[in-house]
């Protein structure tokens, strides 16, 4: 099955030979604003439901981390207005990624649902500018556009990335990989990698900064702080005098992490990756909640609090119905990388992003560049893998109250 498949064009005439006074029970379609995403709502629910019958094996194979599947649709009446009449639909490794899923807790069915009950939606909430980002519907889950070096990247990375995972039991700041997806529209080929959100889906941020531990040219522009949620960066921390608030021992468990992932990184020659923080502030976000309700008026009153009404067929997590969480509280299976304040009613969000960036592909990149401006045998002073670790895991310590 995980092989290159096709799709005939039978599904609209399937559609017709239904009895006409049958009233379908809400036909699900992807539609998106945006073909690309009504394409990658397509594939998830395509690749989930083929991997959902394919056993998982005692282990992965080497194969598994060089594999991929393919899909290629040509629909011809179907669903037009949605999703584009042609497009192909790649996964890569999908046994790798359905390994980390699990790996990082996360049921495939729930991925499914959150990724295709609803559209993605536009996101500039993280990372470096360039990207295109979208949060799943329910913000569980980053989606970004990648280019083909970075799939290149991740394949050279793949296994040993795996590996880690497997030897730090899932508990890392590390991006947490769980599908990487090409999809070709129109003979143009997106390059697309799913992550778990670093920040929760559902305390707000309402500042944020982008953490590297150097300070040449480590502050925001006025164009990013004229945005709704700028990305400040390290001179911005220093000079709010920002702390990160927590206590002894989720600081030293914090720390043991970023320890083993900078070494993780380093040994794998990566380099230029950042510490993204977000700071969710209790009280504010309570304030928020009381004028966006006094806006919305008094309409449905209390509604139901609680867990009961859930319809049985509802995955448990999608909803949080189960148990209201008061203000500032989160779940730690979901919002993985939050930690809370002490003693401030503050919740802290902070993971390790943007790791593929390979020490020996900007070498080359900075020599092009200086030979060009400074003819060849210029000298290049970029720091290596090593230094670059050790430098931002000082930085990181120093932020830490
Ligand atoms: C999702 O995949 C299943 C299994 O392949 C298929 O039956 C269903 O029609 C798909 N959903 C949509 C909306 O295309």
């Amino acid at each position: 099955m995980l092989t290159p498949a096709h799709i005939a064009a039978s599904i609209a005439s399937k559609t017709k030979t239904k009895k006409k006074h049958f009233v379908a029970q809400k036909v699900k379609l992807f539609r998106a604003s945006d073909p690309l995403l009504s394409v990658l709502m397509w594939g998830v629910n395509h690749s989930i439901n083929e991997l959902s019958h394919v056993q998982i094996p005692i282990m992965l194979m080497p194969d598994d981390f060089k594999a991929y599947s393919k899909i290629k649709v040509d629909n011809h009446l179907f669903n037009k207005e949605n999703m584009p009449s042609h497009f192909k639909f790649k996964e890569y490794c999908p046994l790798v990624f359905r390994n980390l899923r699990e790996r990082f807790g996360i049921d495939d069915q729930d991925f499914l649902n959150s990724l295709t009950r609803s559209a993605p939606l536009n996101s500039e909430a993280q990372g470096r500018s360039g990207a295109r980002f979208h949060t799943s519907y329910d913000k569980r889950y980053v989606i970004k556009t990648i280019s083909s070096e970075d799939v290149a990247e991740m394949h050279n990375i793949l296994k040993k990335y795996h590996q880690f995972i497997v030897e730090c039991h899932g508990n890392t700041l590390l991006p947490q990989f769980l599908g990487m997806y090409r999809l070709t529209v129109d003979g143009d080929e997106t390059y697309m990698i799913v992550t778990r959100n670093v920040f929760s889906h559902r305390l707000s941020v309402y500042k944020k900064y982008d953490l590297k531990g150097s300070t040449v040219a480590r502050e925001a522009s006025d164009k990013e702080k004229a945005k709704e949620l700028p990305t400040y960066k390290d001179n911005d921390f220093i000079n709010d005098g920002q702390k990160i608030y927590i206590d002894g021992e989720n600081k030293k468990m914090f720390l043991e992490k970023l320890r083993k992932d900078v070494e993780f990184l380093a040994q794998l020659k990566l380099m230029d990756y950042s510490l993204l923080v977000g700071i969710h502030d209790v009280e504010r976000a309570e304030q928020e909640e009381v004028e966006s309700e006094d806006n919305e008026a008094e309409e449905e009153g209390e509604s139901d609090g609680g867990g009961i009404g859930t319809p049985p067929d509802s995955p448990s997590n999608t909803l949080d119905s189960t148990k209201p969480l008061s203000p500032g509280e989160f779940d730690p299976a979901i919002d993985v990388y939050a930690i809370k304040s002490a003693p401030r009613k503050e919740v802290y969000f902070m993971a390790v992003i943007d790791i593929l960036q390979h020490y020996d592909a900007k070498k080359k990149a900075a020599h092009a560049a200086k030979t060009v401006k400074h003819g060849a045998g210029a000298e290049i002073s970029t720091v290596n893998p090593e230094q670059y670790s050790k430098r931002f895991y000082d930085f990181i310590t120093t932020i830490l109250s």
